[in-house]
């Protein structure tokens, strides 16, 4: 099943996707909700928290595991996307810190790091909400294009086309790791509910390919068609190409 949203803007984006994350949220107060960084959820995070604020919505019980970090940056660098979480919802809402999961970055052995952490999905009986964007490439999480559909958590080397995507957030565009820790598709497509967001004429020929073309691994996202509850969130100018 995909249900598809097409929403005016980037504020009815983010408040539909919001509503999503916040009725997984009510109904299953214990959920374990896979999170994303980027721009495309910064709005959704400061709807989710505006509500926290208000006591209409209680994170005490809701655990968290995100989709990927950056390798070798530490956890207080401000590109790292533990520390964008922290920036931009954890601190602001009543979550508890054990509960909240971001790929260890700056782990000695990063390799061992993906292991733990794959570990600590099991552990946690999987994700029942995954919340993903995309990249311009297709990329989900930094599943980059590939010849393969890797399933556990993994260290990746991050394509050109990726490194100048998010450089904008870099001083400079040396300073972008070149590597990345990332969740597989494993856990992606177990998660019970998939929350696709996405913003923007720029990623629309993303959407385009991901949804109107064939199940590749040259387009990591495309393996979504087969989810079997997919929610897409969208701006209607990132939609535009969806056939
Ligand atoms: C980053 C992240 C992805 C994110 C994507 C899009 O590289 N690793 O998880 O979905 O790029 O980011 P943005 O929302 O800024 O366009």
């Amino acid at each position: 099943m995909i249900k598809i949203y097409c929403a005016d803007d980037y504020k009815g984006m983010s408040r539909k996707a919001a509503e999503i994350v916040a009725s997984e949220v009510t109904l299953k107060p214990d959920c374990v909700l896979g999170l994303p960084t980027g721009s495309t959820p910064v709005g959704m995070y400061q709807q989710l928290i505006e509500w926290n604020k208000a006591g209409d919505l209680d994170f005490s019980e809701v655990k968290t595991c995100n989709l990927d970090e950056y390798v070798g940056l530490d956890p207080t660098h401000d590109q790292s996307y533990r520390y964008f979480m922290q920036s931009n919802l954890f601190d602001h809402i009543n979550i508890k810190p054990e509960h909240t999961h971001v790929p260890e970055g700056n782990a000695a052995d990063p390799d061992a790091a993906c292991k733990r952490y794959d570990d600590i999905i099991r552990d946690l009986g999987g994700i029942d909400l995954q919340v993903v964007g995309i990249g311009r490439n297709g990329h989900v999480g930094f599943n980059e294009p590939s010849t393969s559909f890797p399933a556990d958590t993994h260290v990746v080397d991050l394509t050109e086309d990726t490194i100048d995507a998010n450089s904008r957030l870099f001083a400079s565009r040396d300073e972008v790791p070149k590597r990345a820790m990332t969740m597989g598709v494993r856990p992606i497509m177990q998660a019970k509910r998939v929350l696709m967001i996405v913003n923007g004429e720029n990623k629309a020929a993303a959407v385009k390919a991901a949804f109107s073309g064939p199940i590749t691994p040259e387009v990591p996202a495309s393996i979504l068609q087969l989810h079997p509850c997919l929610y897409i969130v969208g701006t209607k100018d990132a939609m535009a190409q969806l056939g």
